[in-house]
Protein backbone atom coordinates (compact mmCIF):
# COMPACT_ATOMS: atom_id res chain seq x y z
CA UNK A 1 0.00 0.00 0.00
CA UNK A 2 1.05 3.08 -0.69
CA UNK A 3 0.60 6.07 2.01
CA UNK A 4 0.33 9.64 1.01
CA UNK A 5 2.61 12.07 2.86
CA UNK A 6 0.88 14.42 5.23
CA UNK A 7 2.66 17.74 3.02
CA UNK A 8 1.40 16.32 0.20
CA UNK A 9 -2.27 15.17 1.40
CA UNK A 10 -4.31 15.68 3.67
CA UNK A 11 -4.77 12.11 5.52
CA UNK A 12 -7.93 10.95 7.55
CA UNK A 13 -8.46 11.48 11.43
CA UNK A 14 -9.44 8.68 12.65
CA UNK A 15 -10.12 8.59 16.79
CA UNK A 16 -7.88 6.26 17.50
CA UNK A 17 -4.89 6.94 16.09
CA UNK A 18 -3.65 4.21 13.59
CA UNK A 19 -0.23 4.42 14.20
CA UNK A 20 1.74 5.45 17.44
CA UNK A 21 5.12 6.20 17.44
CA UNK A 22 6.98 6.15 21.09
CA UNK A 23 10.40 6.73 22.28
CA UNK A 24 10.69 4.22 25.56
CA UNK A 25 12.59 6.12 27.75
CA UNK A 26 13.61 6.80 31.78
CA UNK A 27 14.62 3.35 31.92
CA UNK A 28 17.85 4.05 33.83
CA UNK A 29 15.99 6.85 36.22
CA UNK A 30 13.55 3.99 36.72
CA UNK A 31 16.29 1.98 37.85
CA UNK A 32 18.75 4.67 40.01
CA UNK A 33 15.44 5.98 41.85
CA UNK A 34 15.36 2.24 43.44
CA UNK A 35 19.02 1.92 43.99
CA UNK A 36 19.08 -0.72 41.37
CA UNK A 37 21.27 -0.84 38.26
CA UNK A 38 20.17 0.77 34.90
CA UNK A 39 20.18 -2.46 33.62
CA UNK A 40 16.81 -3.44 36.31
CA UNK A 41 15.14 -0.59 34.28
CA UNK A 42 15.50 -1.77 30.84
CA UNK A 43 14.43 -5.47 32.07
CA UNK A 44 11.34 -3.77 33.02
CA UNK A 45 11.18 -1.90 30.20
CA UNK A 46 10.73 -5.14 28.44
CA UNK A 47 7.70 -5.88 30.58
CA UNK A 48 6.27 -2.58 29.46
CA UNK A 49 6.53 -3.32 25.20
CA UNK A 50 4.84 -6.31 26.19
CA UNK A 51 1.62 -4.36 27.97
CA UNK A 52 1.61 -1.67 25.44
CA UNK A 53 1.57 -3.96 22.34
CA UNK A 54 -1.44 -6.13 23.50
CA UNK A 55 -3.02 -2.55 24.79
CA UNK A 56 -2.62 -1.32 20.97
CA UNK A 57 -3.61 -4.27 19.51
CA UNK A 58 -7.23 -4.46 21.74
CA UNK A 59 -7.74 -0.61 20.89
CA UNK A 60 -7.43 -1.17 17.53
CA UNK A 61 -4.25 0.73 16.73
CA UNK A 62 -2.58 -0.48 13.45
CA UNK A 63 0.86 0.67 14.14
CA UNK A 64 2.82 0.59 16.69
CA UNK A 65 6.64 1.88 16.48
CA UNK A 66 9.00 2.11 19.66
CA UNK A 67 12.90 3.00 19.48
CA UNK A 68 14.52 0.43 20.96
CA UNK A 69 18.00 1.83 20.32
CA UNK A 70 19.31 4.97 19.17
CA UNK A 71 21.98 4.98 16.17
CA UNK A 72 23.79 7.22 19.21
CA UNK A 73 22.92 4.92 22.07
CA UNK A 74 27.07 2.82 20.94
CA UNK A 75 27.94 6.34 22.83
CA UNK A 76 26.88 4.87 26.18
CA UNK A 77 29.22 2.24 28.20
CA UNK A 78 30.20 -1.57 26.51
CA UNK A 79 28.47 -2.92 29.31
CA UNK A 80 25.42 -1.72 28.80
CA UNK A 81 25.09 -2.02 25.07
CA UNK A 82 26.49 -5.53 25.40
CA UNK A 83 23.04 -5.91 28.09
CA UNK A 84 20.89 -4.28 25.53
CA UNK A 85 21.83 -6.46 23.10
CA UNK A 86 21.33 -9.71 24.70
CA UNK A 87 18.01 -8.20 26.23
CA UNK A 88 16.70 -7.67 22.31
CA UNK A 89 17.91 -11.57 21.53
CA UNK A 90 15.90 -12.61 24.99
CA UNK A 91 12.82 -10.77 23.81
CA UNK A 92 12.21 -11.98 20.47
CA UNK A 93 13.21 -15.41 21.80
CA UNK A 94 10.47 -15.37 23.92
CA UNK A 95 7.75 -12.78 22.59
CA UNK A 96 7.90 -13.86 18.76
CA UNK A 97 6.17 -16.87 18.67
CA UNK A 98 3.11 -15.07 21.45
CA UNK A 99 3.16 -12.00 18.70
CA UNK A 100 2.61 -14.54 15.72
CA UNK A 101 -0.29 -16.34 17.42
CA UNK A 102 -1.88 -12.65 17.88
CA UNK A 103 -1.96 -11.99 14.14
CA UNK A 104 0.93 -9.04 15.03
CA UNK A 105 3.77 -8.76 12.11
CA UNK A 106 7.22 -7.71 14.13
CA UNK A 107 9.47 -5.42 11.69
CA UNK A 108 12.98 -4.14 13.13
CA UNK A 109 14.31 -0.97 11.20
CA UNK A 110 17.30 0.77 11.42
CA UNK A 111 21.11 -0.22 10.02
CA UNK A 112 21.02 -3.51 10.95
CA UNK A 113 24.36 -4.31 9.39
CA UNK A 114 26.42 -3.13 12.85
CA UNK A 115 24.43 -6.10 14.65
CA UNK A 116 25.99 -9.32 15.45
CA UNK A 117 25.26 -11.95 12.26
CA UNK A 118 23.36 -14.66 14.89
CA UNK A 119 21.15 -11.59 15.61
CA UNK A 120 20.25 -10.49 12.21
CA UNK A 121 19.38 -13.97 11.84
CA UNK A 122 16.66 -13.90 14.05
CA UNK A 123 15.42 -10.32 13.16
CA UNK A 124 14.86 -12.19 9.70
CA UNK A 125 13.05 -15.11 10.68
CA UNK A 126 11.09 -13.13 13.03
CA UNK A 127 9.98 -11.06 10.16
CA UNK A 128 9.43 -13.94 7.76
CA UNK A 129 7.57 -15.47 9.94
CA UNK A 130 5.00 -12.52 11.05
CA UNK A 131 5.11 -11.09 7.80
CA UNK A 132 1.55 -12.03 6.89
CA UNK A 133 -0.23 -11.23 10.33
CA UNK A 134 -2.63 -8.09 9.66
CA UNK A 135 -3.84 -7.18 12.87
CA UNK A 136 -1.00 -5.25 14.31
CA UNK A 137 2.44 -3.99 12.95
CA UNK A 138 5.27 -3.70 15.39
CA UNK A 139 8.21 -1.75 14.31
CA UNK A 140 11.31 -2.12 16.68
CA UNK A 141 13.19 0.63 16.03
CA UNK A 142 17.21 -0.55 16.33
CA UNK A 143 20.29 1.38 15.75
CA UNK A 144 18.34 3.90 14.30
CA UNK A 145 18.11 7.13 13.40
CA UNK A 146 16.14 9.84 11.47
CA UNK A 147 19.24 11.59 9.74
CA UNK A 148 20.46 8.18 8.70
CA UNK A 149 17.19 6.88 7.37
CA UNK A 150 16.77 10.52 5.09
CA UNK A 151 20.62 9.48 4.10
CA UNK A 152 19.85 5.90 2.78
CA UNK A 153 17.04 6.64 1.68
CA UNK A 154 18.15 9.81 -0.20
CA UNK A 155 20.82 7.53 -1.92
CA UNK A 156 18.54 4.88 -2.85
CA UNK A 157 15.85 7.43 -4.98
CA UNK A 158 19.23 8.53 -6.28
CA UNK A 159 20.22 5.59 -7.42
CA UNK A 160 16.49 4.64 -8.86
CA UNK A 161 16.15 7.45 -10.78
CA UNK A 162 19.85 8.51 -11.68
CA UNK A 163 20.25 11.94 -13.38
CA UNK A 164 17.46 13.80 -12.65
CA UNK A 165 17.38 17.76 -12.24
CA UNK A 166 14.67 17.71 -9.66
CA UNK A 167 13.84 15.08 -7.20
CA UNK A 168 10.62 15.36 -5.25
CA UNK A 169 8.63 14.00 -1.96
CA UNK A 170 7.05 11.39 -3.93
CA UNK A 171 10.76 9.92 -4.98
CA UNK A 172 11.92 9.52 -1.72
CA UNK A 173 9.04 8.77 0.34
CA UNK A 174 9.10 4.87 -0.80
CA UNK A 175 12.41 4.26 -0.26
CA UNK A 176 11.99 5.55 3.59
CA UNK A 177 12.81 2.64 5.95
CA UNK A 178 8.63 2.77 7.26
CA UNK A 179 7.78 3.03 3.80
CA UNK A 180 5.02 0.40 4.73
CA UNK A 181 2.96 2.09 7.34
CA UNK A 182 1.20 5.89 7.49
CA UNK A 183 2.92 8.67 9.05
CA UNK A 184 2.41 8.41 12.96
CA UNK A 185 -0.40 9.95 14.11
CA UNK A 186 0.62 9.97 17.76
CA UNK A 187 4.26 10.60 19.22
CA UNK A 188 5.03 10.05 22.67
CA UNK A 189 8.16 10.41 24.57
CA UNK A 190 8.12 9.24 28.40
CA UNK A 191 10.71 9.97 31.08
CA UNK A 192 10.12 13.67 30.82
CA UNK A 193 12.36 15.11 28.23
CA UNK A 194 10.85 16.94 25.67
CA UNK A 195 12.89 16.48 22.10
CA UNK A 196 13.23 13.98 19.03
CA UNK A 197 16.88 12.59 19.69
CA UNK A 198 17.30 11.90 15.48
CA UNK A 199 13.94 9.51 16.09
CA UNK A 200 11.66 9.84 12.50
CA UNK A 201 12.44 13.04 11.67
CA UNK A 202 11.01 13.23 8.08
CA UNK A 203 7.67 10.90 9.68
CA UNK A 204 6.87 13.22 12.43
CA UNK A 205 6.02 16.39 10.04
CA UNK A 206 2.37 16.57 11.17
CA UNK A 207 1.88 14.36 14.39
CA UNK A 208 0.38 15.19 17.31
CA UNK A 209 3.14 15.45 20.09
CA UNK A 210 2.58 14.09 23.91
CA UNK A 211 5.22 13.97 26.41
CA UNK A 212 5.14 12.41 29.63
CA UNK A 213 6.83 12.35 33.14
CA UNK A 214 6.18 8.81 33.50
CA UNK A 215 9.19 6.70 33.47
CA UNK A 216 9.20 4.19 30.48
CA UNK A 217 8.98 0.83 32.90
CA UNK A 218 5.87 2.64 34.32
CA UNK A 219 4.16 3.32 31.24
CA UNK A 220 0.57 0.85 31.56
CA UNK A 221 -2.25 0.78 29.10
CA UNK A 222 -3.92 3.79 31.15
CA UNK A 223 -1.01 5.60 30.78
CA UNK A 224 -1.43 5.06 26.63
CA UNK A 225 -4.94 5.75 27.12
CA UNK A 226 -4.24 8.92 28.83
CA UNK A 227 -2.25 9.78 25.65
CA UNK A 228 -4.75 8.87 23.09
CA UNK A 229 -7.33 11.06 25.27
CA UNK A 230 -4.43 14.27 24.67
CA UNK A 231 -4.48 12.91 20.98
CA UNK A 232 -8.20 13.05 20.85
CA UNK A 233 -8.80 16.60 21.96
CA UNK A 234 -6.18 18.00 19.35
CA UNK A 235 -7.59 19.40 16.38
CA UNK A 236 -5.34 18.59 13.56
CA UNK A 237 -5.33 21.54 10.86
CA UNK A 238 -2.05 19.95 8.27
CA UNK A 239 -1.79 23.87 7.22
CA UNK A 240 -6.11 24.11 6.65
CA UNK A 241 -8.18 27.11 8.99
CA UNK A 242 -10.03 25.74 12.23
CA UNK A 243 -13.04 26.25 10.35
CA UNK A 244 -11.96 24.13 7.09
CA UNK A 245 -11.69 21.35 9.40
CA UNK A 246 -14.93 21.73 10.61
CA UNK A 247 -16.34 21.93 7.35
CA UNK A 248 -14.43 18.90 5.98
CA UNK A 249 -12.86 20.69 3.41
C1 LIG B 1 15.65 4.30 27.36
O1 LIG B 1 15.98 4.51 28.69
C2 LIG B 1 16.22 3.02 26.81
C3 LIG B 1 17.31 3.18 25.85
C4 LIG B 1 17.77 4.31 25.39
C5 LIG B 1 17.92 1.97 25.34
P1 LIG B 1 17.35 5.18 29.11
O2 LIG B 1 18.37 4.10 29.28
O3 LIG B 1 17.73 6.26 28.18
O4 LIG B 1 16.97 5.78 30.53
P2 LIG B 1 17.43 7.16 31.14
O5 LIG B 1 17.07 8.23 30.16
O6 LIG B 1 18.91 7.07 31.34
O7 LIG B 1 16.67 7.27 32.41
C1 LIG C 1 16.31 8.02 22.89
O1 LIG C 1 16.60 8.03 24.23
C2 LIG C 1 16.56 6.67 22.31
C3 LIG C 1 15.75 5.58 22.81
C4 LIG C 1 14.77 5.64 23.67
C5 LIG C 1 16.05 4.31 22.26
P1 LIG C 1 17.99 8.56 24.79
O2 LIG C 1 17.92 8.43 26.28
O3 LIG C 1 19.13 7.89 24.12
O4 LIG C 1 17.95 10.10 24.34
P2 LIG C 1 18.80 11.34 24.86
O5 LIG C 1 20.24 10.95 24.82
O6 LIG C 1 18.37 11.63 26.27
O7 LIG C 1 18.45 12.47 23.94
MG1 LIG D 1 17.37 8.26 28.13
Amino acid sequence: MIFKSSTTAVPDVPAVPRHVAIIMDGNGRWATKRLLPRVAGHVKGVEAVRGVVEACALRGVEYLTLFAFSSENWRRPAEEVSLLMRLFVTALEREVAKMHANDIRLKVVGDLSRFDPKLQDMIANAERKTAGNTRLTVSVCANYGGRWDIMQATSKMVAANPGLSEYTEELLAPHLAMAYAPEPDLFIRTGGEERISNFLLWQLAYSELYFTDTYWPDFSAESLDAAIASYQHRERRFGRTGEQVANKN
